[in-house]
């Protein structure tokens, strides 16, 4: 049932408070991550992480090696598996092996889980279906518990994954002692106010709803950030071109003078993710350098920006995370009206299907 909105999409994205505090039900206590899902795995042994996923679970992965290296200290390597399983990887027992998916049944993910197995590394899936083909596969498995997901465009899911991997972080860096216990401590604080920065903020989203009619038109968008935000970049791009069908790229935003900076004139959208906790001057400079070229500029942001045409202000926080959650909100918001503005379908977008079990 819809509940009242409009697309199960709609009705996804304003329970992401709800499943984000489900996933974090009784995985911290006394100020500890306990997953005992991993009771049996032996982390003595493991140097390096290797992440394999498709879609948006890819995506997740992508911000789980900037966890995984800034929080837990360990090696972490992301690859899509539709690549990774034709490039001969060579694989190394050493290295713990995560799969993430939401169905639990995509077949290129589930095909990476059986070659890691076969070589003998340890494997673990996050995933958000008990008894799924890659529940069944891996060693051990963290359930994400979005609850079911209807919209062939994930949110809620990759909400849970987000925060499941950013548990498996600290649970790392403490299990291996490379974790400092005043940055865990933040980091845990950080986590349990998650619940509340997901809270949809109904005047955010009417704003969106206003501002998305000059976004229906022009030759693409690039939504760009930078660090933990690139990740999320993408992520907005993703949505916005599975259900708008109109052109989006995600960028890290210090590459956009290598190349795509040659597209930057009225017609091209900029969607700039300016979190003020992380290498907020670097983006500025990146922003700016497109504001000159003409480029249409939407910024997503707790700090006014001079050049911007659109600007829609974020809670002024003070972690980073709880930036990426806000701004999370806001990209999966746009691309939502943007579709219902252009008339689609937007749980069942053409072309797609919310379980891809063929290769
Ligand atoms: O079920 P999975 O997480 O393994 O699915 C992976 C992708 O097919 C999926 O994330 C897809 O990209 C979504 N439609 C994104 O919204």
């Amino acid at each position: 049932q819809k509940d009242g909105f409009r697309y199960f999409m709609e009705k996804e994205i304003y329970e992401q408070s709800l499943v984000v505090a489900e996933t974090l039900m009784g995985r911290i206590k006394d100020n500890s991550v306990v997953l005992d899902e991993l009771s049996h795995l032996d982390l003595s042994s493991i140097d390096a992480i290797k992440i394999c996923a498709c879609g948006t679970s890819y995506h997740a992965a992508l911000s789980a090696s900037y966890m995984f290296e800034r929080l837990a200290k360990i090696r972490c390597n992301v690859e899509i598996a539709s690549e990774f399983r034709y490039k001969e990887p060579l694989l190394d027992p050493k290295t713990l092996f995560i799969v993430i998916s939401q169905s639990g049944e995509t077949a290129d993910t589930l095909e990476a889980l059986k070659m890691a197995k076969q070589s003998g590394m340890s494997t673990l899936a996050i995933c958000n279906v008990d008894n799924s083909s890659i529940v069944r596969t891996a060693d051990m498995t963290i359930l994400t518990r979005a609850g079911i997901e209807k919209g062939v465009a994930s949110t809620k899911a990759f909400a849970t994954q987000v925060v499941t991997l950013w548990l498996l972080s600290l649970f790392v860096g403490e299990a291996k002692g490379t974790i400092e216990e005043s940055i865990l401590q933040r980091e845990i604080a950080a986590l349990l106010h998650i619940p509340l920065v997901l809270k949809v903020n109904e005047s955010v989203h009417e704003k969106i709803r206003r501002l998305s009619k000059r976004y229906l038109h022009g030759h693409g968008f690039f939504f760009i950030g930078r660090d933990l935000f690139y990740p999320l970049a993408l992520e907005g791009a993703l949505k916005l071109k599975e259900i708008s069908y109109l052109h989006a790229e995600g960028y890290p935003a210090g590459e956009m003078k290598h190349g795509p900076i040659a597209l930057a004139d009225s017609e091209l959208f900029t969607i700039a993710l300016m979190p003020k906790n992380l290498l907020y001057d670097k983006m500025k400079s990146n922003v700016e350098e497109l504001g000159a070229r003409d480029s249409t500029l939407l910024i997503i942001s707790p700090e006014p920006f001079e050049l911007a045409d659109d600007f829609i202000k974020t809670t002024p926080q003070t972690h980073m995370m709880s930036e990426f959650f806000e701004m999370m909100i806001i990209t999966q918001l746009l691309a939502l009206e943007i579709s219902i503005r252009l008339g689609n379908d937007v749980d069942m977008p053409r072309n797609l299907a919310k379980s891809v079990t063929v290769e």
